[in-house]
Parts: C-alpha cells; sequence; structure tokens
C-alpha cells in the first residue's frame, strides 16, 4: 500500500477547478472514488461533454497535483467518467445550448466559414454535442462546405429537423430555399429568419452552437446580441493591413453590442510550396498576431493557405480538414486554444455558488 490515506489525497485535490464551471470538482464529486492502491494511486475523474476538449489537459493537472504533495507516489491511475449536467435555456427562444460563439470578420472571403465549421466540427471530434448554425442568409455557404442537401424537414414537433453530419446538427437557410435560387429578403425579415432557425430548430440541448456570421456583420451582430446571450465571437483576418483594418472595426463591432471577442484567428498565413519546400508569405506576415495584441485580444491560431483546405470546401468534405497531416494540427491548435481561453473566461468571471440540487 501507498502511505498516503485518501484523505490526505482529498485535500490534496482539493484547489482543482472544473473546467466548465470553475466550482470545486472534489466538493461536485466529480473527483470521487479516491483510493491508495498497492502501486499508488485511483481516483475517477468526470467531466462534461462540454470539457472534452480540455479532458488530456485536466488529466495532468490532476496528476500533478497528486505528484507535487506526494512526489513517491508510482502511479496515479485516473478513471474517466462522464459528469452529466445538462445546458439550461439560453434566452427566451427556448435554445438550451451552454457556450453560443459566434464567428465573423469584417471582411468578405477571408474563411469565416471554413473556420467557423473547422471549430464546430473539431469540437464534435473531441467529444461535444454541436450545433452549427449559418447566419450567412444572402450567402450561405455551410451546406457546401459540408457536403449537405436536400430541404429541412420538420419532426412530429413541428420543428425544424437539422441536417446532421455525424452528429455535428446544422442549420441555414440554404436548407429552406433551391439551391440556385436567391434569398430575397429585407433587414427586418432578416432578423426574423434568424430568430427562426435559432428557436423553430430541434437543437436538442448543446454545449456549444457556432454561428457562421456573413461578411460585414453589424446587424447582425445586433440582431443576434438582442436575441440570446452570446459567449462570444471569434474574429478571422487574413495577414495583409487592409484586412486588418477590417477586424479591428470587427472587433470593435462586437464589443459595441457588448459581446465579448474571445480571440483572433489569422487565415491564408502563409503558402508553403509543395514542389519546393518554401515558405511565401503571399499576404504578409505575423500581422493579426500583432494586432490581437495591440488590441488586447488572445490570439488562438494561424491557418496556411492550402490547396487540400480550398479543395475539402469544394467537395463538401470538412472532415478531411482535420484527417489530413497538413491541415490537422492548425485547426486542433485553434479549437484547443478556444476551449483554454472559455475555460480562461470562465475562471476570470466568479464561479457560481455550489447549488448541489443543480449540480
Ligand atoms: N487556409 C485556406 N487555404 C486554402 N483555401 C482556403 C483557406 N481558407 C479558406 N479557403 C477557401 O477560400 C474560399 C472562401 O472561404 P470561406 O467561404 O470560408 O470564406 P468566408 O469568409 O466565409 O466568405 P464569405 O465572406 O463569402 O462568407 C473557399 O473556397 C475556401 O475553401
Ligand atoms: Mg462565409
Amino acid at each position: 500500500m501507498t502511505n498516503v490515506t485518501s484523505e490526505q489525497l482529498t485535500a490534496a485535490l482539493a484547489d482543482l477547478q472544473d473546467p466548465e464551471t470553475g466550482r470545486n470538482m472534489v466538493q461536485q464529486g466529480q473527483i470521487r472514488d479516491i483510493a491508495s492502491t498497492a502501486e499508488g494511486v485511483r481516483l475517477t475523474l468526470a467531466l462534461t461533454s462540454h470539457s472534452s476538449p480540455l479532458r488530456d489537459e485536466t488529466r495532468r493537472e490532476v496528476e500533478q497535483a497528486v505528484r507535487a504533495k506526494f512526489p513517491d507516489v508510482k502511479k496515479v491511475e485516473i478513471l474517466p467518467a462522464v459528469h452529466e449536467r445538462p445546458p439550461m435555456p439560453l434566452g427566451e427562444l427556448g435554445l438550451t445550448a451552454k457556450s453560443v460563439i459566434a464567428v465573423g470578420s469584417g471582411k468578405g472571403g477571408v474563411g469565416k466559414s471554413t473556420i467557423a465549421s473547422g471549430i464546430a466540427y473539431g469540437l464534435l471530434r473531441a467529444g461535444c454535442k454541436v450545433g452549427l448554425l449559418d447566419a450567412d442568409i444572402y450567402g450561405p455557404s455551410i451546406p457546401h462546405l459540408l457536403g449537405l442537401r436536400g430541404k429541412a424537414e420538420l419532426t412530429d414537433e413541428r420543428k425544424i429537423r437539422p441536417h446532421e453530419l455525424e452528429g455535428l446538427k446544422v442549420m441555414s437557410i440554404g436548407f429552406m430555399v433551391e439551391p440556385d435560387q436567391p434569398v430575397i429578403l429585407r433587414g427586418p425579415m432578416l432578423h426574423g429568419a434568424i430568430q427562426q432557425m435559432l428557436r423553430d430548430t430541434a437543437w436538442g440541448p448543446l454545449d456549444y452552437l457556432i454561428i457562421d456570421m456573413p461578411p460585414g456583420t453589424g446587424d447582425i451582430a445586433l440582431s443576434l446580441s438582442q436575441m440570446l446571450p452570446l459567449t462570444g465571437a471569434v474574429v478571422v483576418c487574413t495577414p495583409q493591413d487592409v484586412a486588418l483594418l477590417d477586424a479591428v472595426k470587427a472587433v470593435a463591432m462586437f464589443r459595441k453590442v457588448n459581446i465579448p471577442v474571445l480571440g483572433m484567428v489569422e487565415n491564408m498565413s502563409y503558402f508553403l510550396c509543395p514542389d519546393n519546400g518554401k515558405r511565401y508569405d503571399i499576404f504578409g506576415t505575423g500581422g493579426a498576431k500583432r494586432k490581437a495584441e495591440q488590441l488586447n485580444v488572445p490570439f488562438l491560431g494561424e491557418v496556411p493557405i492550402n490547396i487540400q483546405i480550398r479543395v475539402n470546401g469544394d467537395e463538401g468534405k470538412i472532415a478531411g480538414n482535420f484527417t489530413n497531416a497538413e491541415t490537422a494540427p492548425f485547426f486542433e491548435g485553434i479549437v484547443q486554444a478556444l476551449a483554454q481561453q472559455l475555460r480562461q473566461t470562465m475562471r476570470a468571471t466568479k464561479p457560481l455558488p455550489t447549488l448541489s440540487i443543480l449540480n
């Protein structure tokens, strides 16, 4: 037997916070069954699906907390478990989600939809329950990028059934109109269309709803901020000066409508030539990172220009960005950085009081 009691172990783990709520994980029963064994220590760590991108990191923190206090312990065995904590309805639209994140930019064509769908798919791959809303009413590109076709159907409860990609729930105006038909709506109808997609889609309980914003997002951002409490926004830009100017405006715009900016992503950062392995900084380099620092916004990562990303987009194979060894680290890095950022935001705000009935 290891010479440590479970009371001592419990005390060593008492400061660890749940990544989702910032609450004490021992008190919440998320760290439990703490015991010393013949080889060392064993315990169960239960995390919610919302926290699954941070699972490995949290395991490491638990192990470190044990080893810091008891350096002689040989083995720290952590058994994984799922902690159920269903999302609450957000605002008055009946959407049940824990985090709602808008992905926008000031400029068109910088890769918002590619990054938004990459974030959604990456969170799904990590084990989260995810929805993706295409808020680009005039130019919905999510159906094409994800290879989803066909009109949306109604459920028995007369809600709109979202299209699904490996469990990712996707809604777009593109599922309501014929693919080649333009969408003609006046300003107030735009607001109504987004409201309807948020309210009347059978999203089910979500950990994350990712919203792909149209370019020049002012009015849609304002509408969204009035419809439901957004967790925050991700601003996508390319490294050249004109695009960065627009990104600065986008950050200011989100702040103006009280949507916190969670971070900036630089897309099309450089081109790695497959023929000679040389790097070409087509739009300049490092601009977004510097700009993010100036604006006091976290930098979440970069994605180079890669032919496969464009091909995957054209062929509707978003999964390819995660299975291709050249592109996967960039997309995964952004998902990780975003999850970390959400966790830090949680730590910066006061943790909710511990109510055992709500758990
Ligand atoms: N890093 C990249 N490498 C290569 N191609 C890319 C990259 N990012 C995006 N693309 C391609 O660029 C095009 C525009 O991307 P996307 O539709 O994501 O931009 P957007 O900002 O959403 O555009 P819009 O303003 O029209 O909504 C697509 O064909 C996409 O596949
Ligand atoms: Mg787009």
